[in-house]
């Protein structure tokens, strides 16, 4: 009887092929197959070895050429052949990449499933920017949130949450509806002026990025060409960061706090 095999979800991370975890490349030189998506870069795709399986199933957004449901029956039909798998995917793999929508069928199906996480692009971005994503005084907590829904809708949520809360808050997929998102968070109480960058490509060579404010957002993306994956972030962090990759503020702050100790 042939013995099942894993699948290994793994995360890429944002597309610095230095950012992938030494888990992750060992995985991907020892498993028999490689199942990745659209995200993953051709950097972090040229070390799959030679005579390893590989499968493009990369979705782009209103083309799917390969189903979830089909994505999910190659994973359980090469693990049921008896080969590992690495199912490879952009940034982390539980945040906003379908991971546990694999998992859990694979599962029902009797397969092992590890997950090995990788840097989501939040964290990448942030870092690109020196930018603090928490920040004693400034931010206590952060919220991901998608800018659209399975319906195409905006997500479901209470928008009062972020009027007046010292959040940093981290859109993915929202270049479509930052506008709406936009109207809503002013609505709900966040302050106009509130600084607000947008970033593609964040980690790789074409990594571009805008700051502004939060009421301007929607009207200077429009004046860049952001083509490529974008990440919003919005919260007064974002005041802290500084695209020479020097952050004065938080300096200052870590002066300050050493001058206490
Ligand atoms: C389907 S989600 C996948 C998120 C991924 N699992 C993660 O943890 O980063 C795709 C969205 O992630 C964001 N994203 C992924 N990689 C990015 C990058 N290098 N730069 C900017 N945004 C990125 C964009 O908002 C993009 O629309």
């Amino acid at each position: 009887m042939v013995k099942t095999g894993k699948v290994y979800l793994v995360g890429a991370g944002p597309g610095d092929p230095e950012l992938l975890t030494l888990k992750a490349l060992r995985l991907i030189e020892q498993v028999d197959a490689v199942v990745y998506d659209r995200l993953v870069s051709p950097e972090i795709l040229s070390l799959i070895p030679n005579s390893t399986a590989r499968i493009d199933v990369g979705k782009r957004p209103g083309s799917h050429p390969v189903p979830q449901q089909s994505i999910n029956q190659i994973l359980i039909k090469l693990a049921k052949s008896g080969q590992d798998v690495v199912r490879l995917k952009g940034g982390d793999p539980m945040i906003f990449g379908r991971g546990g929508e694999e998992a859990l069928e694979l599962v029902q199906h009797g397969i092992v499933v590890k997950t090995i996480p990788g840097i989501t692009a939040a964290q990448g971005c942030a870092a690109a920017l020196n930018l603090p994503i928490t920040h004693r005084g400034v931010a206590h907590s952060v919220v991901y949130m998608t800018g659209h829904t399975l319906e195409d809708r905006l997500p479901n949520m209470d928008w009062r949450q972020f009027g007046t809360a010292n959040s940093t808050l981290v859109i993915y997929m929202g270049s479509e509806k930052i506008s709406q998102i936009v109207e809503r968070l002013i609505q709900a109480g966040m302050a106009a002026t509130t600084p607000a960058l947008g970033m593609c490509n964040a980690t790789l060579h074409n990594q571009k990025h805008l700051s502004t404010t939060l009421a301007q957002l929607p009207h200077d993306v429009k004046k860049i060409n952001l083509d490529g994956p974008v990440l919003f972030m919005i919260g007064d962090t974002v005041a802290l960061a500084d695209s020479n990759g020097v952050s004065r503020h938080v300096e200052q702050d870590i002066l300050a706090v050493g001058a206490n100790a």
